[in-house]
């Protein structure tokens, strides 16, 4: 198992073709998916042929970036992923976080517990000039992961959704980090 990262008590290592059940059963929950499509399942077929083949993809740019399964180190269990990796149009040295959690292991602190290892990686090692990440302001756990994790509140905007999703009205909000703020952190 290549292992990307480790923290106290996840693994975050790449995806295989082996992964589609563990993130098909992930996307099957409605409660999982309310704040990205209102609470439609991803198609299996879809994580197989378009999600996993992308994810994968990134571990063959070399640039650090990418997606990640996470494992609990206790259990072996799937609880989730992790992306840091720039979104489509955005400069390659400003990172986007992310992060889908099973909701049977929500609220333990995994999220943020990712999230705590990903931020200085992305200044340390990647070099990031940026992190940031976006969620619906009505997705609170989402942002309060961000903030938790050190990601300073940016700006609240809206854009359009192609899903009807309960509280889209309120916007998104955009939470991040510069390097010079990372620096200032710094002992
Ligand atoms: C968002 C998500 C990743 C959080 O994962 P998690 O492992 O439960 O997160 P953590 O336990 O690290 O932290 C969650 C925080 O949100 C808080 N929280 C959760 N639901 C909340 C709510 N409805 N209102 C207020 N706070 C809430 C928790 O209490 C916790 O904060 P605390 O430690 O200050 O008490 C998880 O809910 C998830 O996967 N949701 C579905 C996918 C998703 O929405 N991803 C983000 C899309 S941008």
């Amino acid at each position: 198992m290549h292992v990307y990262l480790e923290t106290e008590r996840l693994v975050l290592r790449r995806f295989t073709r082996d992964d589609v059940d563990l993130a098909a059963a992930l996307d099957a929950d409605p409660a999982v998916m309310r704040f990205t499509n209102g609470g439609r399942p991803t198609p299996r077929d879809e994580i197989r042929d378009s999600y996993l083949p992308a994810w994968m993809a990134y571990d063959e740019t070399g640039d650090g970036f990418g997606f990640w399964a996470a494992i609990d180190k206790g259990s072996g269990a799937f609880i989730g992923w992790f992306h840091l990796r720039p979104q489509e149009g955005d400069a390659a040295d400003t990172p986007e976080l992310g992060y889908r959690v099973v909701a049977s292991a929500w609220g333990r602190g995994y999220a943020t517990e990712g999230s705590v290892a990903l931020i200085p990686k992305a200044f340390q090692e990647l070099g990031a000039c940026r992190v940031y990440a976006t969620t619906m302001v009505v997705n609170v756990a989402s942002w309060r992961v961000m903030q938790k994790a050190g990601l300073r509140f940016a700006r609240v905007f809206h854009q359009p959704w192609p899903d009807r999703i309960e509280g889209e009205e309120h916007g998104d909000v955009e939470y991040g980090l510069t390097r010079a703020e990372w620096d200032a952190q710094q002992p």
